[in-house]
């Protein structure tokens, strides 16, 4: 046992003498590590569902490959740091609402894995095969406060393109009910207290590289336009209307 701790601290101490920083691959390691040993134990019992379709689902749109990475990966690993970060704190008693109502007061790690846990649920969640049509009622909510569904999806698509490096747009309701638009910058969202734009989410769209870059490549315009044909606007209404009831 202590001849193998030896050993590591060598190979450790070659590798940062032999590049000035840990390998790839021990940092890859202690990344897996990580992952592996997280548990959740915190009180309110946050939970890493699981993807509501199979990773090749969303094909020709979003492809197998990117589905299976984005997930099992990037997902994952936002979940596993969320929890270490607010595992022995008094942030594992609270709701995510209510983290995310103070986020300003708490560390970086749990805004960004925090939200990246939240808004990745809610990116898989609102998403189906061949996407799953509007009903004519909330059509109607949408065309009343957009114009048309054409602008909806316009507006839409323009908070998803002009958002620099990597964020989310987003379809909102806000506290009197009306719907609107908006991006959020790295992994946070309209729920958060240090938001531009603040509502509850009804649509999230990923705009992170990791999101499309496999099939689309730099053509983010081509993401956003396929991305349309998944919508799964059952869940998007449901929200909508959990939120109005609850207000
Ligand atoms: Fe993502």
């Amino acid at each position: 046992m202590k001849k193998s701790f030896i050993t590591i601290i060598m190979i450790s101490a070659f590798s940062f003498a032999s590049s000035g920083q840990p390998s790839n691959e021990i940092i890859h390691h202690k990344k897996q590590e990580k992952m592996e040993t997280n548990k959740n134990t915190n009180k309110i019992n946050f939970e890493f569902k699981a993807l509501p379709y199979a990773y090749d689902a969303l094909e020709p749109y979003i492809d197998k490959m990117t589905m299976e990475i984005h997930y099992s990966r990037h997902h994952k690993a936002y979940f596993d740091n969320f929890i270490k970060a607010i595992s022995g704190t008094p942030i594992e008693n609270l709701t995510l609402n209510e983290i995310f109502a103070g986020i300003s007061n708490y560390p970086a790690a749990v805004r960004n894995n925090g939200g990246g846990y939240y808004n990745h649920e809610l990116f898989w969640d609102n998403m189906a095969p061949n996407g799953v049509k509007m009903s004519e009622n909330f059509e109607k909510k949408l065309v009343a406060q957009f114009g048309s569904l054409e602008k909806l999806k316009e507006e839409f698509a323009n908070a998803g393109m002009t958002r620099f490096g990597s964020g989310w747009a987003w379809l909102n309701v806000d506290g009197k009910g009306n719907l609107f638009i908006s991006s959020t910058p790295n992994q946070d969202n309209p729920l958060m207290d240090i938001a531009e734009k603040k509502g509850t989410p009804l649509l999230a769209m990923d705009v992170w590289e990791h999101a499309y870059y496999l099939k689309y490549q730099n053509k983010r315009a081509d993401y956003i336009n396929a991305f349309w044909n998944v919508i799964n606007w059952k869940v998007v209404e449901e929200r909508y209307e959990k939120s109005i009831n609850n207000k």
